[in-house]
């Protein structure tokens, strides 16, 4: 038995606009890096983070990864088990781009292979979402679950918990910019309404649809004129500097839509070719730069791997 594994998992768009909570997808960067080391002294620690400067609770039953690791080994009644991990972050924490899922993800996927593969991608999904309630307090499936089946995910049912992957047009590219302010996930879930008008209700859910037509299509122009949020993106658009600004620039850019990456701050479009997609971060990132705000871009086609063994 292998006794030792290095795994990245992909950051995830969660919501893709108009899916809050229930729609999903992958992207090849950025990602997290796990180390993970079977030891001779039965428990899960965390010996080191790198990349978070300090953020993340080293406390293995705090620590998202260990945690869920620690649920792993408890359902598959190995307590017996000794596991050491590093948690390499390659990607901002509280940026709207799934970091604590990556993390989990790359955790749960890497104890996993170590353990002979004893659980399927759907049978691991629990721990994940459980690794999302300690971090954010609910355990919403949009960002672990395509980070860990990759490809684009729809969540059907929570309870009974079912995942459909999506297709989409091969060459959709996501154009992704991350401006430098944090927005905890925890914050921006507890800002939106719990109750929404019928009528709200009704465009919401025509657009969903439209949306997963338009995937099954591969029609751009069906994709782009569903993906409207008037549920969520109304409120939470105010902790993101200058949304609607950077929507026109997005859309006057060849973006087929823009909206915010899961619970924010990032912001993504999709294009029909990468240079589109180039064009529209950089003039985005020249925009935010103008108001003093620096930022990352990311540009990537839907990740169809989800994790993946590196050494
Ligand atoms: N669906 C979640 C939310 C995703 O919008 O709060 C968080 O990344």
């Amino acid at each position: 038995m292998k006794n030792s594994i290095k795994v990245f998992a992909p950051a995830t768009v969660a919501n893709v606009v108009c899916g809050f909570d229930v729609l999903g997808f992958a992207v090849n960067e950025p990602g997290d890096e796990v180390i993970m080391q079977l030891t001779d002294k039965p428990g899960v620690v965390i010996t080191k983070i790198t990349g978070d400067n300090g953020r993340l609770p080293l406390d293995a039953s705090k620590n998202t990864v260990s945690a869920s690791v620690q649920h792993y080994l408890h359902h598959i009644n190995r307590p017996d088990i000794g596991v050491s991990i590093e948690l390499h972050k390659k990607m901002p924490i509280g940026s709207g781009l799934g970091s604590s899922s990556a993390s989990t993800v790359a955790g749960l996927f890497a104890i996993n292979s170590l353990m002979n593969n004893q659980l399927s991608a759907n049978e691991l999904l629990p721990f994940a979402m459980k690794g999302e309630e300690l971090a954010c307090g609910y355990g919403h499936a949009d960002n672990v679950a395509p980070a860990l089946m990759g490809g684009f995910v729809l969540i059907r049912s929570y309870e009974p918990l079912d995942i459909i992957r999506l297709p989409h047009p091969d060459n959709m590219y996501a154009a992704i910019v991350y401006p430098e302010v944090d927005v905890p996930t925890k914050d921006a879930r507890q800002m939106i309404r719990s109750k929404v008008l019928l009528k709200d209700a009704v465009t919401q859910w025509g657009n969903i649809a439209g949306l997963v037509s338009g995937l099954f299509m591969k029609d751009f122009d069906l994709i782009g004129r569903s993906m409207t949020d008037v549920l969520v993106e109304p409120t939470r658009s105010i902790l993101i500097p200058d949304f609607y600004k950077l929507r026109e620039i997005a859309l006057s850019n060849g973006g087929i839509s823009f909206g915010i990456s899961g619970s924010g701050p990032s912001v993504f479009a999709f294009a029909k070719d990468e240079n589109t997609a180039h064009n529209i971060t950089q003039q985005i990132q020249q925009h935010l730069s103008g108001l003093k705000i620096g930022s990352k871009a990311f540009i990537s086609k839907v990740n169809e791997g989800g994790p993946r063994i590196l050494d």
